[in-house]
C-alpha cells in the first residue's frame, strides 16, 4: 500500500468497498502496490454493477474448489476453509466486499483475508477471464428462463381471451383502416404464434448460454489437470465451450440473448400500439391496474403501462445495438472492451421480462366491448372483399368481381342497410359487367356476405377465422404451450439439480 493513495483503489462513485487502510491493504492482495493506485482506478473497476454477478461468483468458485480438491490439486483441507470463507463472504453481502477492480477479484481479496495466504490457492488454474465468462452466463440462464416463464404466461392470457371469444366479430385492420372482419380470437391468437417464437428464440439463446467456459483460463490452458466437464456439471451447464481461446473470448451469446430479448419487445410493442388504438376507438376497455390518469385532467384515463411496454423496446433494440458494436472487431483474445458487455443485457432481459409480465396482465384483465366491436366490424364497407369472393365463387372472374365491388363501394357508407347495399351491388354487376347478379349469386347470398359475422364464418381456409378453423388455432397454441412449459421445466430442474449437488459437494468439505 503507498501511504500517500490510501483511498486509491476505491471507486470514487459507489459505496461499495471499505474504507480503512486495512481494507485497501487487503485490495493490495490480488493487485500488488504497483496496480492498486491512481487516478483512473474508478474507471477500471465494476465492482458497483458487478452486484448482479456476486451470487453467480461464489456459485463459480465453489465449482472450481470443488473440482481443484477433487483432481487433487488442492489438499481437502485448504478447499475447506476457502469453501467455509466463501459462505462467510456470502452471508456479508456484496456491500461488505473490500475494495477492488471487480467482484471476481473482491471475493478472492476477501477469502484471502479470512483463511490467509492460502486462500490465495483458490485462483489456482484459472483466471478472471474465463471466471467472469462463466459468472456472466450462470446469472443470465436464470434471467433468461424468467423472461421465457414470462413469455408463457402472456400466451396462456391470449389463449384464455381467444378461448372467450372464438366468435366476437371485430373490425381488422391493414394501414389502420377497416380491411376484414375477423374475431378478437383470431387476433390475439396473432399474437399468441409470435410470442411464441420469441419463447423459441429464448430457449435457444439459453441453450447456447448454458455452456461452461471455465477451466479456459486466460485463454490459452492450464497445465494443471483440471476436469472441465466435472465443473461444467457442478455448475449445471449441459456442456463446455470446448475451445479455451473461444471459451473466454466470445460474448456472441450476450449478442443472442440482447436480440432475442429485442425481437420479443418489438412484438410486445405491436400488441401495445393495437391496445392503445383499440382503447383509443372504445373497442377494449383497460383495467384500472394497467392505467393511469392525468395530474391535471380527472377524466383521464390513460393506456400508460402500454405506453411503456412499447418504450421498452426502443431500449432493447439499443442494448442490442450496443452489444454488436462493442463486440465488432474485437481481437482474440480477451480485452477489457468486454467488461462493459453484459451489464446493458442483464438490464434488458429484465426489462423485457417486466414488460411481458405488464402486457400479459394487460391482455387478461382487458374488457373487449363485444357491442361496439360488432357495431365496428362492418364500418368502412369490410365485408367487400367477402362480396367479391362470393361472385369469383360463382364463376365471374375475381378481376372483375373486385371492380364491380369496388364500383359498389362508391355508393355504400356505414349507413347502408344489407338490402340496399345488395340492391349497389346489383345495380354495379350491371354496371360492370352486363349481366344480372342473380348469374352469380342469389341476393339471400350477397346480403349474408354482407354480414360481418357471416363474413367471418365463410373465411374457414387454415389459420382463418371462422370459428371452427380459430379452433383449431387454439389447439395449435394450446400444444405448443404445452411443449414449452415441459421444456421450461426441464430446464429448471436441471439448474435446481445441478445447484443441489454442488451444495452436497460442497458441505463435504466444510
Ligand atoms: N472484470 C473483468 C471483466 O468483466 C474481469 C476480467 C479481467 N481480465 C483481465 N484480463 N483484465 O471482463
Amino acid at each position: 500500500m503507498r501511504d500517500s493513495e490510501p483511498d486509491s483503489d476505491r471507486q470514487p462513485d459507489s459505496d461499495v468497498g471499505s474504507d480503512t487502510a486495512a481494507d485497501d491493504e487487503r485490495g493490495t492482495a490480488v493487485r500488488r502496490d504497483r496496480f492498486s493506485g491512481g487516478p483512473a482506478r474508478g474507471f477500471l473497476s465494476s465492482l458497483a454493477a458487478d452486484e448482479a454477478l456476486f451470487v453467480a461468483d461464489l456459485a463459480v468458485d465453489r465449482a472450481h474448489v470443488v473440482g481443484l480438491a477433487e483432481q487433487g490439486i488442492l489438499e481437502d483441507a485448504v478447499a475447506g476453509s476457502i469453501l467455509r470463507a466463501l459462505a462467510d463472504v456470502e452471508a456479508a453481502g456484496h456491500e461488505a466486499l473490500p475494495a477492488g477492480e471487480d467482484v471476481h477479484e473482491a471475493i478472492e481479496t476477501a477469502v484471502i483475508d479470512r483463511v490467509g495466504p492460502d486462500g490465495g490457492r483458490m485462483h489456482t488454474a484459472r483466471s478472471r477471464n474465463d471466471e467472469v465468462a462463466t459468472c456472466i452466463r450462470y446469472r443470465l440462464r436464470e434471467d433468461l428462463l424468467d423472461a421465457v416463464a414470462a413469455t408463457l404466461t402472456l400466451r396462456e392470457a391470449l389463449v384464455d381471451v381467444a378461448d372467450a371469444h372464438t366468435k366476437t366479430v371485430m373490425p381488422g385492420y391493414t394501414h389502420l383502416q377497416p380491411a376484414q372482419p375477423t374475431t378478437v380470437a383470431h387476433y390475439v391468437l396473432s399474437y399468441a404464434g409470435g410470442i411464441a417464437r420469441d419463447t423459441t428464440r429464448l430457449l435457444d439463446a439459453y441453450d447456447r448460454t448454458n455452456r461452461s467456459p471455465l477451466g479456459g483460463a486466460a485463454f490459452a490452458g492450464t497445465p494443471f489437470d483440471v476436469d472441465r466437464e466435472r465443473t461444467a456439471e457442478l455448475l449445471g451447464f449441459d456442456g463446455l465451450v470446448f475451445n479455451a481461446m473461444d471459451a473466454v473470448s466470445t460474448r456472441d451469446f450476450l449478442a443472442e440473448a440482447a436480440t432475442a430479448s429485442a425481437t420479443l419487445a418489438t412484438t410486445l410493442s405491436g400488441l401495445a400500439e393495437d391496445l392503445i388504438v383499440f382503447s383509443n376507438k372504445g373497442l377494449v376497455r383497460l383495467d384500472d391496474d394497467y392505467s393511469s390518469t392525468s395530474s391535471i385532467m380527472p377524466q383521464k384515463v390513460n393506456p400508460d403501462t402500454l405506453e411503456l411496454t412499447r418504450g421498452v423496446a426502443g431500449d432493447a433494440i439499443g442494448a442490442a445495438t450496443g452489444t454488436l458494436s462493442l463486440l465488432k472487431g474485437l481481437p482474440r483474445a480477451y480485452n477489457r472492451d468486454l467488461q462493459r458487455a453484459h451489464a446493458s443485457v442483464l438490464e434488458t432481459v429484465d426489462d423485457v421480462r417486466e414488460a411481458t409480465a405488464v402486457a400479459a396482465g394487460a391482455v387478461a384483465t382487458a374488457e373487449w366491448r363485444t357491442d361496439r366491436l360488432a357495431a365496428a366490424a362492418g364500418a368502412g364497407f369490410s365485408t367487400a372483399t367477402g362480396v367479391a369472393d362470393l361472385l369469383a365463387a360463382g364463376g365471374m372472374p375475381f378481376r372483375t368481381a373486385h371492380e364491380v365491388v369496388a364500383t359498389a363501394a362508391e355508393t355504400v357508407d356505414d349507413d347502408t342497410s344489407p338490402s340496399a347495399a345488395a340492391d349497389v351491388v346489383a345495380a354495379a354487376t350491371d354496371a360492370v359487367a352486363d349481366e344480372s347478379l342473380t348469374t352469380y349469386a342469389s341476393r339471400a347470398a350477397v346480403e349474408a356476405a354482407l354480414d360481418p359475422a357471416e363474413s367471418v364464418v365463410s373465411r374457414d381456409s387454415t389459420g382463418g377465422p371462422a370459428p371452427d378453423a380459430v379452433t383449431e388455432g387454439l389447439g395449435v397454441a394450446t400444444d405448443a404451450l404445452t411443449t414449452d412449459r415441459d421444456t421450461l421445466e426441464t430446464r429448471r430442474d436441471r439448474l435446481a439439480a445441478a445447484a443441489e449437488t454442488l451444495d452436497r459437494e460442497v458441505a463435504s468439505y466444510v
